[in-house]
């Protein structure tokens, strides 16, 4: 997808758009999501994405990273970021209250093909952070719950208290129109209701047919290798399979080539590829 086809864009495509954090809500240890609003109201207000994109968000005086949008354009309005406190910016990210400024630029990347998982029954795997850009897919699909057949998630975590959004998806387990599998690695909590063992195990629950199933996966890279081959030992076509991979950025816009892997610019190419995509650029996964 063109990035000109979705969001306002700023003349100069590094010009971030002045923001203001609305609400910061702590989610597990050093991750928490931020919502977001632009200052502008006309820009809050039609300022559009597709799920799997993401925006570069800069915290002033300090420096800008790229984060996936959690959220949904189906609740238009504040943009959420799930962020993992990890080095510089996401420090001083953390260190910021409700109401303090911030840039953000975007939004970038190709995002899902909503257009060709429509009609489709979708499959979503996460594990760890990777449901921060599947959330958007999810919350996107069950606003559109009409315009896709069988909705399932599969998103794992190491224990129960590592869980993002955790009350929301426990929230999810009870509805019909969707199939919300959740799986803790280990629980010593004894309280825990739902999945105990890796995500894979959550395969055994769900019946997938492959001929009209996608498959959207977004984790840490191990857990890739053991989801593709789940899938592909159900002959999941090549094509059918959407990974997101997150690649280092400086730019977000196709300038600096930060983010080259093989001839490909993950930050305009992706970071959405398809398992074909990442067969025929080794180097990717
Ligand atoms: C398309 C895209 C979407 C992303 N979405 C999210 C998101 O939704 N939430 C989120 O928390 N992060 C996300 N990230 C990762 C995020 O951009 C980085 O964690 C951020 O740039 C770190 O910035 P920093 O200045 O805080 O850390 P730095 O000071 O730059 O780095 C601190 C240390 O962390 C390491 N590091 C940096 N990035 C990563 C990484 N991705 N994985 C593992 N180690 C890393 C560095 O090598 C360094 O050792 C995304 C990245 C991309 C490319
Ligand atoms: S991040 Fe600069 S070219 Fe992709």
């Amino acid at each position: 997808m063109s990035n000109h086809c979705s969001g306002v864009r700023p003349e100069n495509p590094y010009l971030p758009h002045p923001a203001r954090i609305i609400r910061t809500l702590p989610q597990i240890p050093d991750h928490q999501l931020f919502q977001i609003r632009f200052e502008k109201e006309q820009m809050a207000e039609s300022f559009t994405y597709r799920p799997g994109q993401f925006v570069m968000l800069s915290v002033i005086g300090t420096g800008e990273a790229p984060f996936s949008i959690s959220s949904s354009p189906t609740r238009p309005g504040n943009i959420e970021l799930c962020v993992r406190r990890i080095g510089h910016v996401t420090d001083a990210l953390f260190r910021l209250r409700p109401n303090a400024l911030v840039g953000v630029r975007g939004p970038y990347g190709n995002g899902f093909p909503i257009e060709k998982l429509e009609g489709n029954n979708l499959l979503l795997v996460a594990g760890g952070l990777g449901m921060a850009p599947l959330r958007s897919l999810l919350w996107y699909a069950l606003d559109n719950r009409s315009k896709f057949n069988n909705v399932t998630l599969m998103y794992g975590a190491k224990n129960p208290d590592d869980m993002l959004f955790k009350y929301e998806l426990l929230n999810l387990i009870d509805r019909a129109d969707v199939k919300c599998l959740l799986t803790v690695d280990t629980d010593e909590s004894g309280i825990w209701k739902a999945h105990v063992g890796v995500v894979t195990t959550l395969f055994g629950h769900a019946e997938i047919d492959p001929s009209n199933t996608y498959a959207a996966i977004c984790g840490p890279e191990i857990m890739f290798k053991f989801v593709l081959n789940e899938l592909l030992k159900r002959n999941f076509p090549k094509d059918r399979i959407l990974m997101s991979l997150e690649r280092n950025m400086q730019c977000g816009v196709g300038k600096c080539g930060h983010c080259m892997v093989g001839y490909k610019y993950t930050c305009l190419d992706g970071p959405i590829f398809t398992y074909w995509d990442a067969i025929n650029l080794p180097e990717m996964i």
